[in-house]
């Protein structure tokens, strides 16, 4: 078994042991398949890692930014207790409509709410909007745009509020600071930018599982 193949099978192993398949789950995974959308949602696993991360910081409200199907919208938005709230931004229609669907079998319509568009733009509506501050934030959007991002949701924080960051390992070339990628670009640019803010304390871990080799960032706003 080649290195892939190995994390795959020790990732359905842990899925099998540890997070129990789930109708809502499911659906949403099927039904995003039938639609074509690109097979890149959070494992099993990862999903309910976000989920019990929520769950730590008693998160009552939460921020997604990257809805795809709704998959890890359907596992943090589980994770709120009664009142709590989830928004989560979509810049395809297409997308957003599938995920309400999704939210919607899942009995969470009332908790979580989808908002179409440039998850740029649609961070500077939430600060005019007041929306904030979230107790927890998921960014999984684009990549280049992940500073933008980053600054949409310091707006939106409190001390407390955590931050996670996924995809910025992109299978090692996160190391490449002679690259042309902009996804890559994007994400060091994230991380010299949480560096050097005075207001976080961060890190990131690599990851190796059934989407291969990329990692999470992590960050708590300290003031
Ligand atoms: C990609 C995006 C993701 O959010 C992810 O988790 C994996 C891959 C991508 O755009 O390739
Ligand atoms: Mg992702």
């Amino acid at each position: 078994m080649n290195e892939e193949a190995q994390w795959s099978a020790v990732d359905a192993y842990l899925c099998d042991t540890l997070v129990p398949s789930d109708t809502a789950l499911d659906a949403a995974l099927e039904a995003s398949a039938r639609a074509g959308l690109p097979n890149i949602n959070v494992s099993p696993n990862q999903g309910k890692l976000l989920h019990l991360l929520a769950r730590m910081q008693e998160a009552r409200t939460v921020l997604e930014i990257g809805t795809l199907g709704g998959y890890s919208t359907i596992w943090l938005a589980r994770a709120l207790p009664p009142g709590g709230s989830l928004t989560t931004l979509e810049i395809n229609p297409d997308y957003a409509r599938l995920a309400g669907e999704n939210i919607e079998r899942a009995g969470l319509a009332a908790t979580a709410t989808v908002r179409v568009g440039d998850a740029v733009h649609t961070l500077r509506r939430l600060a005019e909007e007041r929306a904030g501050p979230f107790d927890f934030v998921f960014i999984d959007a684009k990549k280049e745009y992940n500073p933008q991002y980053l600054e949409g949701v310091l707006a939106l924080s409190r001390p407390g509020t955590i931050i996670v960051c996924d995809n910025v390992i992109r299978g090692g070339r996160v190391t490449d600071s002679a690259t042309d990628d902009p996804d890559v670009q994007g994400v060091r640019r994230y991380f010299e930018l949480v560096a050097g803010n005075p207001r976080l304390s961060s890190t990131a871990i690599q990851t190796v599982g059934s989407k291969g080799w990329d990692g999470f960032a992590i960050s708590r706003v300290e003031r």
